[in-house]
């Protein structure tokens, strides 16, 4: 009898396979053991007995992909998340970047925009809004849907103004969103800021001409050999001297692009491209 958990991974690697020559998603280069269980859920969730059950499914009901791809996507975020970095960053990036007549900002991997909205929110009290462009990016279309929206749950809003007071907050959460029920809305003028867009790092360009790119907690699913490819991809997109933020579980620190950018807090992961290097040398 063949073992279960060696049946689970050949169907594993063959629903990868077909999720990638049916709708072109390329899940080969995710860390594994998460994306199993990721997989393993969606199939319990869908009522299947196991992993390899989801193949037919993929093939046959094209309707499903949206739903399959936000379950393995994880789009768990929070407004000011790891409120310590956005300290960091309003004190020692924004200034910097106030000094540009411009500002393009990449939120990669921006779930339901959580972030991207308290990235707005620092721009706004840095002074730099209204020349700042932000691209939200994103696998998971349902997210990025509800990103758009601006829209959160009204339940959540203690905790987003708790965490934008550990950042350094310096006016009332309350003043930028308008609340509906049990819902609130972030304000226009952040929302008209933002252009929400699918972006796969897996097999998608560069965005030219960005003073400041975040992406954290999303490298984290990826292979070592997936996630050079994504830094490569940041340094390409940025100007000489931008920012690149990554998760406090990420690190840029054994990556061979480490020599290209000198280390602005290592603990919070704010790193800054070199001016004086080639990247194209790597
Ligand atoms: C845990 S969330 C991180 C959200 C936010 N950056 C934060 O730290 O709170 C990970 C996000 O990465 C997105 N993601 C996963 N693979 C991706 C890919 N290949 N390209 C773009 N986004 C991806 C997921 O859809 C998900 O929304």
């Amino acid at each position: 009898m063949s073992d279960p958990a060696t049946t689970e991974d050949r169907a594993l690697d063959l629903f990868v396979h077909a999720l990638k020559m049916c709708h072109g998603y390329d899940f080969s280069d995710y860390a594994r053991a998460s994306l199993k269980r990721r997989a393993e859920q969606l199939a319990a969730d869908l009522g299947e007995p196991g992993i390899g059950h989801l193949i037919p499914r993929l093939i046959y009901e094209p309707s499903l992909l949206g739903d399959v791809i936000a379950r393995l996507s994880v789009p768990v975020s929070d407004m000011f998340r790891d409120p310590e970095v956005f300290a960091v960053l309003r004190e020692r990036v924004l200034p910097v970047l106030a000094s540009y007549p411009r500002v393009n900002i990449w939120q990669a991997g921006c779930a339901q925009g959580e972030e991207v909205y308290s990235t707005a929110i620092l721009a706004e009290e840095a002074g730099l809004l209204p020349r700042s462009r932000f691209y939200a990016t994103d696998i998971n279309d349902q997210a990025l849907a509800r990103a758009s929206e601006g829209i959160f749950a009204a339940r959540r809003v203690d905790g987003f103004a708790t965490n934008y007071d550990r950042a350094g907050g310096r006016h009332d959460f309350a003043d930028y969103y308008r609340s509906r029920y049990d819902l609130i809305r972030m304000r226009r003028t952040l929302r008209e800021r933002v252009v929400f867009a699918h972006h796969n790092l897996v097999t998608d360009g560069v965005f030219a001409e960005t003073h400041l790119i975040m992406c954290r907690n999303v490298l984290i699913y990826f292979s070592q050999a997936l996630k050079e490819r994504v830094l490569r991809l940041f340094a390409d997109s940025l100007v000489r001297g931008g920012y690149l933020v990554l998760g406090t579980r990420e690190t840029l620190q054994f990556s061979a692009l480490a020599p290209y950018f000198e280390v602005v807090s290592e603990p919070h992961r704010i790193y800054r491209l070199k001016r004086e290097r080639s990247i194209h040398r790597v």
